[in-house]
């Protein structure tokens, strides 16, 4: 295939989805049977043998060229963020598929799985990389009996779905390896199309609950009042300047939620979102502490109370370093220059990481858009992600040789 075809099937994708006239797919939502009903065709062209496993991730396996060899697991995510651009995750597994095909039916020592992850970005249930967990087996009763919005549990959507939870085999995985856009402007500014990820940074996420007492807006003098969105919003003006003033880190108040929600009702609670970011995870830790002290402070002060809800500590993740120099020769040999960075955004490699060796490709992405509908690749970027792909499976096979 070529780039132009690859990005034509990402664009495909990006037609299905929950929201009329933008992209967005979370978990198990009905655009998502559209979504695997085209790449399980893909998959089927490309020589792939389909199979829906039991979080909801799509497989194909591609035989190798004896039974029982290990199996190369090659993914990333299908669902996105609200609003999304047509290329984070998709591209990854989009690709995937066409390394495969290029194959055009030639068996290799080892098998490969190409696998289309059903949950990483944690919209619907708050916690990110529900369908990667199901690899690495952390996709417990506790995670399961999580309810979204409307009440409905993880094992609920699954059921509905109609998929059973159950157990994966992960003995059979030789290594991990998942292209994705960059995300972020490193590349673009270098001008170079790929880059080879040498670890991925550790998150914290957290939903931070202040509580006060709604009252009437016109008659509740300033100083006798309990408003709990006005201290939230003190709290996100030191998440700011916090984060600003620790050298590496980077966090976001994404979502705030106010209730009752009325222009003449002073907030009674108010709910906020943080995602912070650190390739230390002891800095992280520390800006963490530091900000949730920050919060009782501010909650105390105003006679509120706090609830700090965390709902993410996952540890920054080193790409394996044998698989990565492997990655990086193949990039070499397609005549491009290696270019390696640590990634800011959260992958299913992370996850993958703890069951086997994994390794990643970034693609560049042009004005370093994402989680945007003006999020984009290049053909030729593409292509020389495919190149690259096809020269890892060469080095790879030269191993068995
Ligand atoms: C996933 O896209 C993330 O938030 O890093
Ligand atoms: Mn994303
Ligand atoms: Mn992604």
């Amino acid at each position: 295939m070529t780039g132009a075809e690859i990005i034509a099937r990402c664009r495909i994708l990006a037609g299905f989805s929950e929201t009329p006239g933008a992209i967005t797919r979370t978990f198990l939502c009905p655009a998502m049977r559209d979504v695997h009903h085209a790449l399980r065709s893909w998959m089927e062209e490309a020589g792939m043998t389909v199979s829906l496993d039991g979080a909801g991730n799509l497989r194909g396996v591609y035989a190798a060229s004896t039974p029982n060899a290990a199996r190369l697991l090659i993914g990333s995510h299908v669902d996105t963020v609200p609003n999304a651009g047509a290329y984070d995750g998709v591209l990854g597994v989009v690709w995937g598929i066409a390394v495969v095909g290029a194959l055009a039916g030639r068996r290799l020592p080892f098998a490969i799985e190409v696998i289309a992850f059903s949950e990483e970005e944690g919209v619907r249930f708050g916690v990110p990389f529900i369908g990667s967990r199901f690899v690495n087996g952390t996709l417990g009763p506790e995670l399961l009996a999580r309810t979204d919005i409307d009440g409905v549990s993880v094992a609920e959507a699954l059921r509905h779905f109609g998929v059973q939870p159950g157990p994966c085999d992960v003995a059979q995985y030789l290594a991990y390896l998942e292209c994705h856009i960059e995300q972020g402007p490193v590349l673009d500014a270098l001008g170079l199309p790929l880059g080879v990820v040498t670890a991925i940074v550790g998150q914290t996420r957290a939903e931070v609950r202040f509580l006060g007492a709604a009252n009437h807006a016109g008659t509740t003098p300033m100083r006798m009042r309990r408003d709990a969105l006005a201290a939230a919003g003190r709290w996100i003006a030191c998440v700011e300047r916090f984060a600003r003033a620790t050298p590496g880190a980077v966090a976001t108040v994404g979502s705030i939620h106010a209730c009752p929600g009325a222009g003449n009702v002073i907030a009674g609670e108010a709910v906020a979102t943080l995602d912070l970011r650190h390739a230390d995870d002891e800095a992280r830790h520390a800006l963490t502490a530091t900000l949730r002290l920050a919060a009782e402070a501010i909650a105390t002060s105003r006679d509120l109370t706090l609830e700090w809800n965390t709902r993410m500590d996952q540890a920054a993740v080193a790409c394996d370093p044998a698989l990565t120099e492997m990655l990086a020769h193949s990039v070499e040999s397609t005549g491009h220059q290696v270019y390696r960075l640590a990634s800011g955004a959260g992958h299913d490699a992370m996850i993958t990481a703890t069951m086997m060796p994994v390794a990643m490709l970034f693609v560049r992405s042009p004005g370093g858009i994402s989680h945007h509908p003006d999020e984009s690749v290049r053909a030729s970027d593409v292509e020389a992600a495919l190149a690259a792909g096809l020269a890892f499976l060469g080095e790879l096979e030269g191993r068995y040789a």
